[in-house]
Order: structure tokens, then sequence, then C-alpha cells
């Protein structure tokens, strides 16, 4: 998979990849995240990127033309799968959004800023709009590494045990049971009974009825309930 990541501040975007699996799914040649400064696609000498809005009203709006150069520039080269907005009227991102997305080849990822780009942007070079929830940042730079977080683990060969990300929270609409660790007792804080058993059958059932039990204690909604 290849991400090219659109922005005007490209600093944010720098260590969310170059630490830990993300880090290690570039080493393996997995993913490629290529980052694109907005401002190297302006041509006067102020690199002016914003400009106020037509109609009046606060807020700068980030101008088509170098936003057009760019992706211009970046399908001249490669046959791409979607062009994907960050923003917080996109559509809410979920598991299953990053699963389907983990699947694509090529993606462009261009990061909102201010009042937001100028709307033929959005009419014209975009495919899909997301949102990583209802609350306003100050950029789409950090919804832009969560989405490509959720994404890139899921690739295969990413994670070292395949079915890890399969037994994540949200994959079957279930959060995921409770997980413990060595010692098996700490300060009379025990790890449930059954885990220690060695009777996998059983294990498995009971993590099934924690899942259960789970969702519907703190997530009902996943259920169908309220
Ligand atoms: N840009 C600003 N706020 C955002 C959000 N909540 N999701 C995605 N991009 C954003």
């Amino acid at each position: 998979m290849r991400i090219d990541i659109i922005t005007v501040v490209p600093d944010i975007l720098t260590s969310p990849f170059e630490v830990s699996i993300l880090k290690r799914a570039i080493e393996k040649g997995l993913v490629e995240i290529h980052l694109h400064n907005l401002r190297d696609y302006v041509t006067d000498n102020y690199k002016q990127i914003d400009d106020y809005q037509f109609g009046g009203g606060a807020g700068m709006v980030m101008m088509i033309e170098p936003i057009d150069k760019c992706i211009a520039n970046l399908k001249s080269q490669r046959d791409y799968d979607d062009v994907i907005y960050m923003t917080p009227d996109g559509a809410r991102f979920d598991q299953k959004t990053a699963n389907a997305i983990s699947l694509k080849e090529n993606l462009i990822i261009l990061c909102g800023h201010y009042k937001g780009v100028d709307q033929r942007v959005r009419d014209h070079f975009i495919t899909k709009e997301i949102s990583i929830g209802d609350y306003v940042l100050s950029g789409g730079e950090l919804a832009a590494a969560i989405v490509c977080d959720a994404v890139i683990r899921l690739i295969p060969g990413v994670l070292g045990n395949e079915t890890s990300a399969l037994t994540d929270s949200f994959q079957d609409d279930l959060l995921a049971p409770p997980v413990y660790t060595r010692p098996a007792d700490y300060k009379g804080w025990k790890v449930p009974e059954v885990l220690t058993s060695g009777n996998f059958p059983k294990i498995e059932t009971w993590r099934e009825d924690q899942s259960y039990e789970r969702t519907k204690k703190l997530r009902p909604d996943l259920l169908g309930e309220e």
C-alpha cells in the first residue's frame, strides 16, 4: 500500500511513522508513506495556500490551485483508489471503514486546515470524506495519522501474529474480552481461574461471554440496544 498525505504542516506527521508498528511496516516494505508539503505547489513568493472566503466571514479557506497541482502531479504517476479528505463533517471513521481502506493499493489523504478547503476541491477531487469524531481539531493531520495507524495494522504481515488484528475490539461488533498476564496473583487480585486452567474450549467460551457482557455494559449501541 502507498499513502500520499498532503499537508501544510508535514512535521506533525513525521513521528507517528518513525516508531513501533508503523515504522516496522514501512521497513518491511508493506506500506509507503509520502508527505507532500502543499507550499511546494505554490508559485507566488509568499507561499500563500489560503485566502479570505468569498462573501465575507471569519476564517481562511485553503485555495484550490496548490491542491489541484499536487493531486495532478501524483495522479500523473499512478492511479489512486481514493482521494480522502479529513474533515469533521465527513463520515464517522470506524473499524469497518478501516478494514475496507486496508484493501486499497494507492491512497491520497488531504488534511484540511483553517475553515477547510474551497468546496470545488471536494466536488471535483475528493472521493471519500472522513471524520474521526464529532469535535474539531486544528487540522486534519492528527486525524490522518489515526486513520493510517488503524489501516496499516490490518495489512497482512504488519502485526507479528496475524490473528491479533482479527481479535481486536470491533472486528465482530463486540469489544475485546479482558486480558491478563503474570503474575496470576498480584496483591491478592487474582486472574480468573479459567484462564490458567489449560482448558482451551472453556477459555474460548469464557472470552466470548466476557466480550458480550462487556459490550452490553459499555457499548450497548453495538448490539443494537440503547
Ligand atoms: N479536521 C479537523 N477536525 C477533524 C475531525 N474531527 N476529523 C477529521 N478531520 C478533522
